[in-house]
């Protein structure tokens, strides 16, 4: 089977991609390379916007994967325009393209961010959703844009995930509990800004795992699939990488609790993936704390801009035209 994946030198991409060859996948990737380059060799790479892809390009692939854009609410709302080019008209051209291709299915990399702010009820994809905010407006337009092109011979799959946390060799630390890890490691702190807010949390082994699940799910599949490793509250996170860390570096790691507002709360249920997909979350918030703790030493530069991705975005932003954003940064690896 031969994949496109857009945006797959990302965070996601650089964690699933080796996974997907070992499983023996053919696997190309379309990406401007903002964050650099982390993919095996074997990843084939094609250096451009995911907008100057064409049905020409597409023709060879049986699935295409949409992991790019701007993947988080500060990008969003550094600049909204932006934003909204690259998070909802460009899945949208994407899987235009790939239908008129012939491509099979197409999978897009949608966001539970689309719930809001919700009040202490589980959410299921048939719930309505209701964001304010520039990046879960965008990811549902895109998410709209995609599915209405699903029919008998194009399977349309999103997955709304939950936040990701965990090890990735194009590493960030700008998600709740690598964000965690980072200021308990460096100052012996947790700040947690709403004890009280709800937030689905994905281990990146299980996004790995949700990934493969709707790759080869049967052709006949299209819909919008919640996944999640588990819903906590924000002050349970903190309570849980504190111990953690507590137990497994023997450090005494402070608590700070805040009481700011927050534009999103939303818990969600994963049973339609479940029975759907065959997709069974097997990691914990504790799990994924380990798994940084075991990693630690490839990403031990905890200030690299690199792996915060407004910092990167901030400085892509500088030398933009149209709706291009900038040079790839460090192709090579
Ligand atoms: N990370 C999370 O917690 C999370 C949660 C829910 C949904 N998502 C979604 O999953 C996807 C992947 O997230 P991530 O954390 O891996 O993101 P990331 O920011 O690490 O990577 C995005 C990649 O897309 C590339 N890109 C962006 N626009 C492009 C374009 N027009 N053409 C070609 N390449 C382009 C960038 O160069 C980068 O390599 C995103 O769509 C994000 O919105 C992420």
């Amino acid at each position: 089977m031969r994949l496109l994946i857009a945006g797959g030198a990302g965070y996601v991409g650089s964690a699933l991609i080796p996974r997907l060859l070992e499983r023996g996948y053919s696997v190309d990737v379309v990406d401007l390379f903002w964050f650099g380059n982390k993919l095996p060799e074997e990843t084939g790479l094609l250096n451009k916007d995911l907008f100057d892809v064409t049905v020409e390009d597409l023709k060879d692939y049986d699935q295409v994967l949409f992991l790019a854009g701007l993947s988080n609410d500060p990008m969003a709302e550094f600049s909204p325009n932006k934003n909204f080019v690259y998070n909802a008209a460009a899945p949208a051209y994407l899987a235009y393209t790939a239908k008129k291709a012939g491509v099979r299915r197409y999978v897009y990399a949608s966001s539970c961010s689309v719930y809001g702010y919700t009040v202490n009820e589980l959410y299921d994809e048939t719930r309505p959703v209701a964001s304010a905010y520039p990046y879960g407006i965008s990811k549902l337009q895109g998410e709209q844009a995609v599915m209405n092109l699903a029919d008998e011979q194009f399977s349309v799959i999103a997955l709304r995930k939950g936040t990701i946390s965990g090890y990735s060799p194009r590493m960030r630390l700008d998600l709740i509990v690598n964000t965690m890890f980072r200021t308990a490691l460096q100052d012996r702190l947790i700040r947690i800004n709403n004890p009280s807010i709800w937030r689905p949390i994905l281990a990146m082994e299980d996004a790995i795992s949700a990934y493969i699940r709707v790759i080869e799910a049967h052709e006949s599949i299209s819909g919008i699939f919640n996944v999640a490793s588990g819903n906590y509250t924000v002050g349970e996170v903190g309570d849980l990488v504190k111990a953690e860390m507590e137990q497994q570096l023997g450090n005494k790691i402070n608590l700070e609790i805040r009481h700011q507002q927050d534009f999103r709360n939303y818990k969600v249920s994963i049973d339609k993936a479940k029975n759907v997909l065959s997709f069974h979350p097997q990691h914990d918030v504790r799990g994924i704390v380990g798994q940084l703790i075991a990693q630690m030493s490839r990403f031990s530069d905890l200030n690299n801009p690199a792996y915060y991705n407004i910092q990167v975005f901030r400085e892509l932003e500088k030398g933009i035209s149209s709706h291009s954003l900038g040079k790839p940064a460090g192709v090579g690896r």
